[in-house]
């Protein structure tokens, strides 16, 4: 298989199982459109998160990374009425795209949050306990970001880490990479956590070889 076969699987699935969706697809060509990196998660991946998120029956989600606010749509989707989502960004012009992005979804600032800064200085900042919390920033601080999202938790939250095998070299131990050493203080966290219950899986497809950490708070 190649990258190419992964992303015509991938077409594949996302052309039979996801409906037509103009308001995600503007949100990519917006993004596209300001500069924003194209690394937003897929199709296919938007719709597990949506579907993990209900799943957890979630209220109340967290979101560190929000970029163009793509995978901040699949999410707000997944919150029953009165439901409230809190997404912290780096980057101003990020916030500022993602903030049209959720407004043409339905999405105003009554029900998501874009907090802009540093997310090790947002979350401490934050209120918890979230219901669902998706981890997709800089990956150098996967550990930090790991740590500081347990304290805004409770028994039976659901943490999704994105991004956690960068074409398998999460496996070289004597990666100098920040990204790399990141991932891997985060797998050593979660190992070494007694309040957290994790697996990682691999993906392929559009985003090529990768995959994600799923968690469950004891
Ligand atoms: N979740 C998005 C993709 C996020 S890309 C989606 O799938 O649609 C990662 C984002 O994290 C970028 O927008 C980047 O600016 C942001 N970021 C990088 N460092 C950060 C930091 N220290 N705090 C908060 N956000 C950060
Ligand atoms: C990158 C970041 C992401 O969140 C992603 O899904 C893919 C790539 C990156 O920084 O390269
Ligand atoms: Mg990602």
């Amino acid at each position: 298989m190649t990258d190419q076969n992964w992303a015509e699987v991938d077409d594949y699935f996302t052309g039979a199982l996801l409906s037509p969706d103009p308001v995600l697809d503007d949100a990519l060509a917006d993004s596209a459109a300001a500069g924003l990196p194209r690394i937003a998660v897929a199709p296919n991946q938007g719709k597990l998160l949506n579907l993990l998120a209900r799943q957890a029956g979630a209220r109340s989600i967290l979101e560190v990374g929000t970029l163009g606010g793509y995978s901040t749509i699949w999410l707000a989707r997944a919150l029953p009425a009165g439901g409230k989502l809190v997404t912290c960004e780096y980057e101003p012009k990020h916030a500022e795209v993602a903030k049209a992005n959720l407004a043409r979804a339905g999405f105003g600032e009554d029900v998501v949050d874009i907090r802009v800064g540093a997310a090790l200085d947002t979350l401490p900042t934050l209120t918890g306990p979230f219901d669902f919390i998706f981890v997709d920033a800089d990956k150098n601080n996967l550990g930090n970001y790991v740590r500081a999202v347990l304290d805004l938790s409770r028994p039976g939250t659901t943490i999704v880490v994105d991004n956690v095998v960068r074409a398998g070299r999460v496996i070289d131990a004597g990666s100098t990479d920040p990204d790399v050493l990141g991932v891997r203080e985060m797998v050593d966290v979660l190992a070494a956590e007694p309040r957290l219950d994790a697996t990682a899986v691999q993906t392929v497809g559009t985003k090529g070889h990768d995959g994600f950490v799923l968690a469950l708070v004891r």
